[in-house]
């Protein structure tokens, strides 16, 4: 039981904190409303889901609601904003080549899938800008129009032919030089297993992801909450060939790119470590070091999933 002074004692907290709530409100960082110079280009199917859903935070339209307006809510927000229109941004995208544009919009998909985007705690606050799986499918289905059908012919096939006859050759293995932040090529990825395969329909690439021992156990035992160190994962990626009689098949090899889990060595970095090597040549990604914000950047909403998109055929309890 409260009494006499414990009860005047709390009154004085409770106007205190009255005090404070008032005098935070006078802290406001600005939050700047710059005018939609070139809108993204999609149907209107297309943007009323992105409006309904995104916009708040990813364009120059953000539209707060009351209980976003008094901080501290407000400080988050804002920084949410801030951070979410300097990554991709609807109101100023309209500028870029439409394979731009579109790209953007895959990895969006990508993100909705993941149950990453609208941000978690946002989605909480506002159930309707949750994405519904029919609005996933308005999403996906414009993408697919909008990619068409992958590129055939003889230029295509021969030079996929010709990579795939070389590689039957055998012969000493190239000398590959290792990325800009010092990671070495795995080069028996090859004999790595297979975890998955996506296909990515707007640039027309086949992608296979693949995981070394300490990976493939890791998913059989299910100890992928954080990942175990030692782990690493691989995705190689295809140029998609349409052979003309109904099969799209890989053809020319694009990419490999690994991410290597070690919690300490790479805590700067989500705890993984980042490197890609593009094309035949197998030439390492990235002017220097710093690279890795752009894989940090697109991989790190996948907080729930220790920052990886695949789920692992059968990984999953
Ligand atoms: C409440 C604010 C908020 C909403 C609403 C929101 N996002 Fe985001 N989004 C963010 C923030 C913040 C980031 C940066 C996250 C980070 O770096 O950790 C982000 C990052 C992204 C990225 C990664 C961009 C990159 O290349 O780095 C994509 C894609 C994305 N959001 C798509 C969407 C889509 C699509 C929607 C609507 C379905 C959406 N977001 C709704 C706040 C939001
Ligand atoms: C534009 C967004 C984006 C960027 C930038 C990006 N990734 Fe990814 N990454 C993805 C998506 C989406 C997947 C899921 C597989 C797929 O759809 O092909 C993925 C998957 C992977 C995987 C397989 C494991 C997993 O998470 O599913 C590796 C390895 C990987 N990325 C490495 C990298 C590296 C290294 C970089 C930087 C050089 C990078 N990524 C940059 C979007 C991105």
């Amino acid at each position: 039981m409260a009494t006499g002074p414990g009860l005047r004692l709390l009154a004085k907290a409770v106007l205190l904190l009255a005090i404070l709530f008032v005098g935070i409100q006078f802290v406001r960082p600005p939050l700047p409303h710059p005018p939609v110079t070139s809108e993204v280009d999609v149907p209107p199917e297309v943007k009323a889901i992105l409006k309904s859903a995104c916009y708040n935070c990813h364009s120059n339209e953000t539209k707060l609601s009351w209980f976003d307006q008094p901080a501290p809510a407000y400080w988050l927000v804002a920084r949410d904003v801030k951070q979410a229109r300097a990554r991709l941004n609807f109101s100023e995208m309209g500028k870029l080549p439409k394979g731009q544009q579109n790209a953007a919009l895959f990895e969006s998909v990508a993100q909705i899938e993941q149950g990453a985007m609208p941000l978690v705690p946002y989605q909480k606050l506002h159930p309707e800008a949750r994405i519904t799986p029919e609005q996933l499918q308005v999403l996906k289905a414009y993408l697919r129009r909008a990619a068409g059908n992958p590129a055939t012919g003889p230029a295509e096939q021969a030079a996929a032919d010709a990579q795939y006859a070389k590689w039957v050759q055998g012969g000493a293995p190239p000398v590959v030089s290792p990325a800009p932040n010092g990671i070495a090529f795995p080069a028996d990825y090859k004999n790595w297993q297979a975890i998955s395969s996506t296909e990515r329909f707007d640039n027309h690439t086949l992608r296979q992801i693949l995981g070394n021992d300490i990976a493939v156990r890791a998913i059989a035992e299910n100890r992928i909450h954080p990942w175990p160190d030692g782990a690493v994962l691989a995705k190689v990626a295809w140029l998609e060939l349409n052979d003309g009689a109904g099969n799209v098949r890989p053809g020319q090899f694009f990419q490999v790119e690994f991410m290597v889990r070690d919690s300490q060595k790479y805590a700067s970095t989500l705890g993984w470590g980042w490197a890609r090597w593009r094309g035949a040549d197998l030439k390492p990604y990235g002017k220097d070091a710093a690279f890795t914000t752009e894989c940090v950047g697109c991989h790190r909403p996948l907080e729930a999933t220790n920052y990886v998109f695949t789920a692992p055929i059968g990984g999953q309890p």
